[in-house]
């Protein structure tokens, strides 16, 4: 199958899980398995501990897989004990995910600080995927990607209907511009993922704990393959 028009993100959100064995394990069984296809764009967000490791290991196989983070620092470098500097990344990753909901609660990230990681990512090069809660949560300026992840939906099994992600996503676009991409998260599997991205506005997918099972992350690419 040639590929449709849309771009479809299918993006591993690993959170604070895999050793480097683990997840390199991880890439040389997905890696080989993702087909070469112009608007499928596959990445891996890894511990910051891996993803060095899962960076040479998809170089040396020549995957179609991209690497990101699951945050980075509101500061530049500097006298920031605990902090990774978006400079310090940007050799290793070309995404990162900021304002995720688990950080918003547990580490007390506001729109002010997320804005500022959004600033430091721009300006390494490396792409923002801004995590809103709502329609009503906001896109700093500069976000072309934004992952829709209602809170109910994180880890419960319990999805969002496909069409109420695609009319958050679609009043997403209408407020912040139509090249806005949107992905959903929340519960996604290999299940579900085809009633999803059928929607006309979303563009592919967060995915926390199934994307932890190689075999069935590989499943949800070749469900979206065809897209
Ligand atoms: P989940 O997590 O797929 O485990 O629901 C998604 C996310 O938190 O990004």
């Amino acid at each position: 199958m040639a590929g449709g028009e849309k771009n479809i993100w299918i993006i591993a959100n690993w959170k604070s899980n895999k050793t480097i064995a683990e997840a390199l394990d991880w890439v040389s069984t997905v890696g080989p398995q993702i087909p070469k296809q112009e608007n499928l764009k596959v990445v891996v967000c890894s511990t910051f501990t891996a993803l060095s490791e899962v960076k040479k290991a998809i170089t040396v196989g020549n995957f179609p897989l991209m690497v990101g983070s699951q945050d980075l620092s509101s500061f530049g470098v500097g006298a920031y004990t605990g902090e990774v500097a978006a400079e310090l990344l940007k050799d290793l990753v070309g995404f990162s995910i900021l304002g995720h909901s688990e950080r918003r609660q547990n580490f007390k990230e506001d729109d002010e600080m997320i804005a500022k990681k959004v600033v430091q990512a721009l300006q390494n090069n490396i792409t923002p995927l801004v995590c809103v809660q709502g329609p009503e949560i906001l896109v700093p300026g500069g976000c072309k990607l934004v992952a829709y992840e209602p809170t109910f939906a994180i880890g419960t099994g319990n999805p969002d209907t496909p069409e109420n992600a695609n009319q958050v996503a679609s009043i997403l676009k209408e407020k912040y511009g139509q090249d806005l991409e949107v992905i959903y998260g929340g519960s996604v599997t290999s299940q579900n993922a085809k009633s999803f991205i059928v929607q006309p506005n979303l563009a592919g997918f967060l995915i926390g704990k199934a994307s932890l099972d190689a075999m069935e992350f590989v499943k949800i690419i070749k469900e979206c393959e065809e897209f």
